[in-house]
């Protein structure tokens, strides 16, 4: 049986933890699909052309342990703009929605593009500060100088870009049910994304 749950929503919204959660809780796979564009982002920042980095990527491309940084998340959202990026990157995501036994999948337009037939789907937010000061804290952690300023300038230039491009613009599906996780703790918003997976699959089976 395939059961996809779709996460979307903008950066450090919460959607890799809640991702994570559901798939580690109902035994689904994870994809999270940020990382692939995130692979052809670093191609790209090592001279390659986006298009035929797209075409040759391969799943260690996504081991990479440098694709976290701030720096690889704008070269992501940039060739994110490229519709025949975005189409080389389609196959592999659909694919991995219908693995038997259950799949999640988190990035902008999982809902609303690549798995519009989704059993659930989550539209995943915070304001733009309370999400700049979660990701601060993240890449600090990880040793990296950047300021908070920074960091909010890159939240708001990611957000702007990816939900104004043409193809696939970062935006909720019509179905898709609002989790606005400003003022929720990791645990809460996992435990309401749990009730809603936990509903969608009585009703499935
Ligand atoms: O989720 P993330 O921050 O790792 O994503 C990095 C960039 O990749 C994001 O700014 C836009 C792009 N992206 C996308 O366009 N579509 C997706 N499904 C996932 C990510």
């Amino acid at each position: 049986m395939s059961f996809t749950v779709a996460i979307d929503g903008p950066a450090a919204a919460g959607k890799g933890t809640i991702s994570k959660g559901v798939a580690a809780h109902f035994g689904f796979a994870h994809l999270d699909t940020g990382l692939l564009y995130r692979a052809v982002g670093w191609r790209t920042l090592n001279g390659e052309d986006p298009l035929e980095a797209a075409r040759a990527l391969v799943p260690d491309d996504l081991e990479r342990g440098d694709l976290r940084t701030a720096e690889v998340a704008q070269a992501a959202s940039r060739v994110a703009v490229n519709s025949d990026v975005r189409s080389a990157l389609v196959t592999f995501q659909r694919e991995f929605s219908r693995r038997p036994g259950g799949a999640v999948l988190d990035g902008r337009d999982i809902g609303t593009v690549i798995c519009p037939s989704a059993e659930v789907k989550l539209y995943v937010t915070a304001s733009a500060e309370i999400r700049a000061e979660r990701r601060y804290l993240e890449l600090s952690a990880k040793g990296s100088d950047i300021t908070r300023e920074q960091v909010l300038a890159d939240v708001r230039e990611r957000d702007t870009r990816d939900a104004d491009r043409s193809t696939a613009p970062m935006k909720p599906a019509a179905d898709a049910v609002l989790l606005d996780t400003s003022d929720m703790s990791v645990a809460e918003a996992l435990k309401a994304a749990l009730a809603i997976v936990d509903r969608a699959l009585g009703a499935v089976a």
